[in-house]
């Protein structure tokens, strides 16, 4: 059952950020209605995420004794609780300008919870449930990690004159979950393994993640009360945005499942760290908490 962990020596720590977002506008990336929108689930539907996944995370740390992966699986759970605090000042901003978004974050929470939540279990059904949600979040954090390296190395945003208080958070946020990329799936190797389950979750998780973009980002644009949302239809502003580059492609859902269901596959093989850690070292927001 449980796996020897001797993966990876790095050691994963909540960074202290300070981000001013008073200056951002609606359309922080300038003509690009839709991508914004696309951004701003993040802000908007990560956060409930990632505080669902701390949940199952703390659930998990009194069952793991190695204490190289608890110390991990701490670090990951301040880094996800700082993320989901970070992407909620942004909506705060959102909401000043008139991006009415209380309903869709409420409604948001309550299926989280719901569907993601304890369910007052005990016992040996209290664990199988605790592995199947560790199951789901490593697949997740496979795509949150995929992202973030495209974050760190996309040039358009940066281009396209993207707010760069906006840019600095997604790209601190997007550095750390390539940093801690291999924590959720070193917990549920640990604690079950299982590749029927991996597996089974890695597609929900795909699917999942794919559907909820597609349909937050729509209802975000519909949400939009600006006169000027473009001229094209959302669906077709996704695809433009898609196509230059502005948010990552959908196939990213699909491509991805056979690498990540590769046996013997671990996320350390995704590639090496060295944009993330360089971008931490000099994220302007991480620099100001320090200051
Ligand atoms: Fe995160
Ligand atoms: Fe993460």
């Amino acid at each position: 059952m449980s796996a020897a962990y001797t993966d990876q020596a790095h050691a994963i720590h909540a960074r202290d950020v300070d981000f001013d977002f008073d200056t951002v506008p609606m359309h922080y990336i300038p003509g690009e209605v839709m991508a914004t929108h696309v951004i701003n689930v993040m802000h908007l539907v990560l956060p409930e995420g990632e505080r669902a996944m701390a949940q199952a995370l703390t659930e998990a740390l009194p069952l793991i004794e190695d204490e190289r992966l608890r110390e991990k699986v701490r670090g990951f759970i301040g880094q996800e609780t700082m993320h989901a605090g970070s992407h909620e000042k942004a909506r705060r901003q959102l909401e000043r300008l008139g991006l009415d978004v209380a309903p869709m974050v409420d409604s948001v929470g309550w299926l989280i919870d719901r569907v993601l939540g304890d369910h007052g279990l005990t016992g040996r059904a209290k664990r199988e449930w605790l592995c199947e949600r560790l199951a789901l979040f490593a697949g997740m954090e496979h795509y949150t990690a995929v992202i973030g390296e495209w974050l760190l190395t996309n040039d358009k945003l940066e281009a396209k004159g993207m707010h760069p208080a906006m840019l600095d958070l997604i790209r601190w946020h997007g550095a750390e979950e390539v940093e801690h990329r291999s924590v959720v799936y070193d917990a549920y190797m640990y604690l079950d393994g299982g590749y029927g389950r991996k597996a089974r979750q890695a597609l929900i998780a795909s699917g999942g993640l794919l559907v909820l973009f597609v349909i937050s980002g729509g209802y975000l644009f519909q949400c939009d009360p600006s006169p000027n949302k473009g001229r094209w239809w959302w669906p077709l502003q996704l695809a433009g945005a898609s196509v230059r580059g502005l948010v990552p492609s959908a196939t990213t859902f699909l491509t991805e499942i056979p690498r990540y269901l590769r046996p013997g596959f671990h996320p350390s093989q995704l590639g090496p760290m060295d944009n993330a850690l360089r971008y931490l070292a000099q994220s302007p927001a991480a620099r100001a908490a320090n200051a």
